[in-house]
């Protein structure tokens, strides 16, 4: 876990000005705790004292001269900071903070820093010289320089999380609050600007002609196939082994979800099997991305182009992927992802975006996200209430500055995990087809010894997820489609021994290697 620290005056004057007792101690505590993953944050309400006490004691050291320099004190004491101030993240306080400090509190800024350091991802301390701190917060933790280099020793054993996403907000914290508070002043909290901003963000980003963002990647899907007018007893192909969603919107307009098994080396749709499913009531396809790749579009899209049947990409999982050089939402008529937190994209909340490049459907789904209205109360289509907030899509915007080099970092970890794990004889690493790139929303293995091997990775404090422990064709929600078991045997023997290990941008060497160690301690 990486701890939030957030550093009084005192201990940033001592970093700058190599103020004795300690000074080259604290220096190499600071850059120590930096690389094993710890956040520093100075509050905004230490800033004034800290600039003034700090400019009048850079001017004392050149009149002493203990410091030489040919600029001004002010000018050096400026450029002093900034370069520290790249190095750490400026924690805000909300307005509420000033009316929650209690009357007879002693020191309004430590109250100030405290609560502000409460609205930081858990867990937080706040290192200082002073004994006396009190934050008034009982959820930050109040250290010196001892229990701070305790902290670095602390760091080796301490748990990995399976998705960080804690890391990634301090990186983007300050802009995010940013792009918040521009949408508290403006007030259009539904269609705000943000909204056209990020479509033609990610529109350009992913080459397709129109993006439509909506308000979840369960509704991409259902709009997507409302747009293509699905009706009952009409059938689409998908897969037996996804999130439930995918098949769970073909059910909900009372169509029928017709399952092809799965390849045991992606775990995405069989092309070969797809031929023998369609019939002369299937109106679309839907493959999946999962885990991070694309589905073999060329060859799905091959058959269903000779069929004239529509293929709608889920591409929940796999946004920011590449098949032969093309993004993920630009393989087919209709691309559809989903921005829940977890996702190599993701937002605080609900939200998905839908990618087309033909006019007619595009206009359909933008009518079909406010209730099929076309222009003020004239609703010529029955629709939803499909659309992304506009908190969701600020925050998007500041996510999708950070995205691509995410993406980079995600391949270069799973990359890295293969390696790791390419000698552990008891499990199968993910494969990458060729003409893929994946994102690695999940980094999957298989292996026979799931429950073994989940309590080994417990033990060593590192936690472990099976996605789809039952395949969709036998979840109880579809058992009136009449499948039973052994008709998917892939999606089957998947579901039974997949594993998902720890996965973001930001895992480290040190945290892949204490988890490939777990899969070579077995005798
Ligand atoms: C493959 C797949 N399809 C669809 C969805 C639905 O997305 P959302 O949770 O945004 O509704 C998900 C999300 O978990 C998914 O993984």
């Amino acid at each position: 876990m990486n701890p939030s620290i957030v550093m009084d005056v005192s201990i940033v004057l001592d970093l700058l000005l190599k103020r004795p007792p300690a000074a080259s101690a604290k220096a190499t505590l600071f850059s120590q705790l930096k690389q094993s993953g710890a956040i520093f944050y100075v509050a905004t309400c230490s800033l004034p004292s800290l600039e003034y006490i700090h400019q009048r004691e850079v001017a004392r050291l050149i009149r002493e001269g203990c410091l030489k320099t040919d600029i001004s004190a002010r000018i050096f004491a400026k450029k002093q900071l900034d370069t520290f101030f790249g190095q750490v993240q400026i924690l805000s306080s909300p307005g509420y903070i000033w009316k929650d400090i209690p009357p007879d509190h002693t020191d309004r800024e430590d109250a100030m820093i405290g609560l502000s350091a409460s609205a930081l991802p858990e867990p937080v301390y706040i290192w200082t010289n002073d004994r006396e701190f009190d934050p008034v917060s009982k959820n930050v933790h109040v250290i010196n320089d001892i229990y701070a280099a305790n902290l670095l020793s602390k760091s080796d054993s301490d748990t990995i999380s399976f998705i960080d996403l804690n890391l990634q907000q301090s990186i983007i914290r300050n802009p995010i609050e940013k792009s918040i508070f521009t949408v508290l002043r403006h007030g259009q909290y539904i269609m705000g600007k943000e909204i056209g901003e990020l479509e033609s963000q990610l529109q350009e980003y992913t080459e397709v002609k129109h993006c439509i963002t909506c308000s979840s990647g369960t509704d991409a899907l259902l709009m997507a196939l409302m747009a293509l007018d699905i009706a009952p007893d009409d059938e689409v192909i998908t897969v037996p082994y996804t999130w439930i969603s995918t098949a769970e919107v073909i059910a909900l307009l009372h169509a029928k979800p017709v399952f092809v098994d799965i390849l045991p080396d992606t775990f995405n749709m069989d092309p070969e099997r797809l031929e023998s499913a369609i019939t002369p009531r299937t109106r679309a396809i839907i493959p999946v991305g999962i885990y991070g790749q694309c589905a073999d579009m060329t060859r799905i899209n091959a058959i269903a182009n000779r069929h004239n049947i529509p293929v709608i990409e889920d591409a929940a999982q796999c946004f920011g992927a590449t098949h032969n050089g093309k993004k993920a939402c630009n393989q087919s008529i209709i691309g559809c992802t989903s921005f829940f937190p977890t996702k190599p994209l993701g937002c605080y909340g609900d939200g998905g975006a839908i990618f087309t490049h033909d006019d007619t459907i595009a206009e359909k789904l933008r009518q079909i996200r406010i209730h099929g209205q076309k222009i003020k109360h004239q609703h010529p289509l029955i629709g939803i209430n499909g659309r992304l907030d506009t908190l969701q899509a600020a925050i998007l915007l500041e996510k999708f500055r950070i995205f691509p080099q995410e993406c980079e970092l995600r391949a270069t970890v799973g990359n890295r995990y293969s390696e790791l794990l390419s000698s552990a004889y008891e499990i199968r690493t993910p494969v990458i087809s060729e003409g893929n790139t994946s994102v690695y929303a999940q980094y999957t293995i298989l292996t026979p010894d799931r429950d073994e091997v989940i309590n080994r990775l417990k033990s060593n404090k590192i936690p472990s997820v099976a996605y789809y422990t039952a395949p969709l064709h036998l979840q109880g929600a579809f058992l009136y489609l009449g499948y039973k078991s052994g008709d998917f045997p892939v999606a089957e023997q998947v579901s039974a021994q997949c594993l998902s290990l720890p996965m973001s941008p930001y895992l480290t060497e040190a945290e892949q290697e204490k988890v490939a160690s777990v899969f070579s301690q077995k005798q």
